[in-house]
């Protein structure tokens, strides 16, 4: 995401517990009173202490949902900020749940009308989205309307590990400089906010309103439920649907992330769920009635985890339409952990049924790249299917050595189909917008590489966010690649093996690794041997995403190196390499 966004400067601006705030421990829990005079409440945060569990509320306002917050107990390692603006003049209680006393948390809360901080963290992404403070997992919601692509997106405020789980949401012209909006969608009495998608209901199916957004996410309550939200101004405000829940739970725990799109040919919205290892199909003409269609999975793809996050959407291919739908698992990617599997068939306006292909197949084969889904609503005049995935994995997302915020997405990809390795295949590469943040590149001369060639400092000016594109061709070599490298001597490496026809990133030497034991095992993806191969490279301080000749191959890749990879060595095991066409493009 570009800085332009955000014009955070100032440090905190607040005072401690002031004198509008009274401290009382009403019966068995601490409660603070607060006549609302700032704009926000900032509670101080330490991840490893254990939650509490708070209420904010004016007196009348018993029913509200209680956040969960790791509050401060011994040290403090940043402020969260509870929003409270339009409580302005009023009262409002703080309720500390299952707190009797005092702790630091609660002695050095503060109250401000800033919430700000410099947008310059050593691991801040600047040309991919990241959320602004707090905890991010995945996309959500996402739909283009009347110029505004939309961005919503599973969200903690109150903290930078998982929980609490809202819509997050955050608005762009171009999908690369996004400007942030207030958060979406809020926990309510069937529970918290889980993955779900959006769509424009052109035709007021719903009644909702002609052009009406509505959001369909899953109720996250003692079951899983499907439920609605609708907003009439562009996705500024959502209004819950007082039938909540639209599709009740049949008594299957895993039964969750509703992706929802329009059927032309059984002229209904169909939903694409996820129902612990299949997928299950369901249809409605008007959003809140849904009937059980058809059910997909059984015996086919990867089973090694739960299924998450599915879409399914139509693709061309030589002027034939195929349907695509992809489907999250975790654990059991083809790393480890979490990653997006995808089936290619037909779609008959209730039942999918997928070609023989050699599942599984991954869109994405690096390990950070999950619960990715499409835009809809996407023009006709322009057809692409646009994706975005979140950029890291369950096995180390809440672990990854940053503070005040937690993750990142993938740079906006187009979804297409191709050939490779005798089959038919999903491939995905930036969208064409990336190619507009480029600023002044480098070009280097060919290189012919015997054992090894280092190209030192490779921009002049690098802040740590480059794109690399390159040929490399190897000549009677078997092995061969390149290394991203520091004067630290870390390293992350790529290696084509066309023994084993495999591209793997190792990543173990790439600065700080030990903040999880899984963070660290390598990456393979599988690669056909071919006379050359076109490279692209993204990297954005802490993540490197490669695409092989147009995105038949992706994989992408968190890191998080002490100082900024300048320099690049390529490297054979017997032969030559040569690397042609290299172009390093600093990213504005
Ligand atoms: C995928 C997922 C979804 C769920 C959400 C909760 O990462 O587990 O299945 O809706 O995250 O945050």
């Amino acid at each position: 995401m570009k800085k332009t966004i955000l014009s955070i400067l100032v440090a905190l601006l607040a005072i401690s517990l002031g004198c509008n705030s009274q401290k009382k421990s009403s019966g068995e829990n601490l409660t603070i009173d607060y006549q609302v005079d700032s704009s926000y409440i900032l509670l101080p945060v330490e991840e490893t202490a254990p939650e509490i569990k708070i209420k904010v509320g004016t007196p009348d306002q018993n029913n509200q949902p209680a956040y969960d917050v790791h509050l401060a107990q011994n040290k403090i390692d940043y402020w969260v900020p509870i929003d409270v603006k339009k409580y302005k003049g009023q009262k409002l209680t703080l309720s500390f749940l299952t707190l009797k006393e005092s702790i630091l948390g609660v002695k050095e809360i503060k109250y401000s009308d800033r919430f700000d901080f410099p947008y310059n963290e050593t691991y801040r992404p600047q040309f991919h989205f990241s959320p602004e403070h707090g905890w991010m997992n995945d996309p959500n919601g996402m739909v283009y309307l009347d110029g505004e692509y939309h961005l919503f997106y599973q969200y903690n405020p109150y903290g930078s590990m998982w929980g609490n789980m809202h819509w997050g949401h955050a608005v762009s012209t171009d999908m690369v400089s996004w400007t942030y909006l207030p958060t979406a969608i809020a926990p309510d009495s069937l529970g918290t906010i889980f993955s779900g998608s959006a769509v424009v209901d052109i035709n007021n199916t719903a009644g909702f309103g002609k052009n009406a957004i509505v959001a369909i996410f899953t109720s996250n309550g003692k079951t899983q439920r499907q439920s609605i939200a609708y907003s009439t101004d562009k996705g500024r405000t959502f209004t819950k649907y007082s039938g909540n829940p639209v599709l009740p739970n049949p008594g299957i725990t895993d039964f969750r992330d509703p992706k929802v799109s329009w059927n032309e040919v059984s002229n209904q919205w169909i939903m694409t769920l996820a129902t612990k290892q299949t997928i299950t199909f369901f249809g409605s003409r008007d959003l809140k009635k849904w009937t059980k269609l058809s059910e997909f999975g059984q015996g086919i793809g990867s089973h090694a985890g739960v299924w998450e996050c599915p879409d399914l959407f139509p693709l061309t291919y030589q002027g034939k339409t195929k349907w695509v739908l992809l489907v999250s698992i975790n654990p059991g990617g083809p790393n480890g952990g979490s990653a997006t599997q995808y089936f290619i068939g037909s779609f008959d306006g209730t039942k999918f049924t997928a070609d023989p292909l050699p599942y599984p197949l991954w869109v994405d084969y690096g390990r950070d790249n999950y619960a990715g889904v499409t835009w809809s609503n996407i023009p006709k005049s322009d057809g692409r299917r646009l994706f975005l995935g979140w950029m890291s994995n369950w096995d180390y997302a809440t672990t990854v050595p940053t503070l005040n915020f937690r993750s990142a997405n993938t740079t906006p990809r187009e979804l297409s189909l191709g050939m490779s390795g005798g089959h038919m295949i999903v491939k995905s590469f930036p969208a064409k917008e990336m190619n507009t943040i480029r600023g002044a590149s480098k070009t280097y001369p060919k290189q012919v590489v015997e054992k090894e060639a280092t190209l030192t400092g490779l921009l002049p000016k690098n802040k740590g966010t480059y794109e690399v594109e390159m040929t490399l061709k190897p000549m009677h070599s078997s092995t061969f690649g390149f290394e991203l490298t520091n004067t630290k001597g870390e390293l992350l490496k790529f290696t084509f093996d066309l023994k084993t026809n495999k591209l793997s990133i190792d990543r173990d030497k790439s600065g700080k690794i030990n903040f999880n034991d899984k963070f660290k095992s390598g990456t393979s993806a599988p690669i056909v041997t071919k006379g050359s191969y076109n490279i692209r490279l993204l990297v954005d301080k802490a993540s490197a995403e490669i695409f092989i000749d147009n995105g038949e191959i992706a994989m992408s890749s968190i890191f998080f190196p002490t100082e900024i990879m300048n320099n690049m060595t390529f490297f054979t095991s017997e032969g030559k390499l040569n690397a042609e066409n290299i172009t390093i493009y600093n990213i504005k």
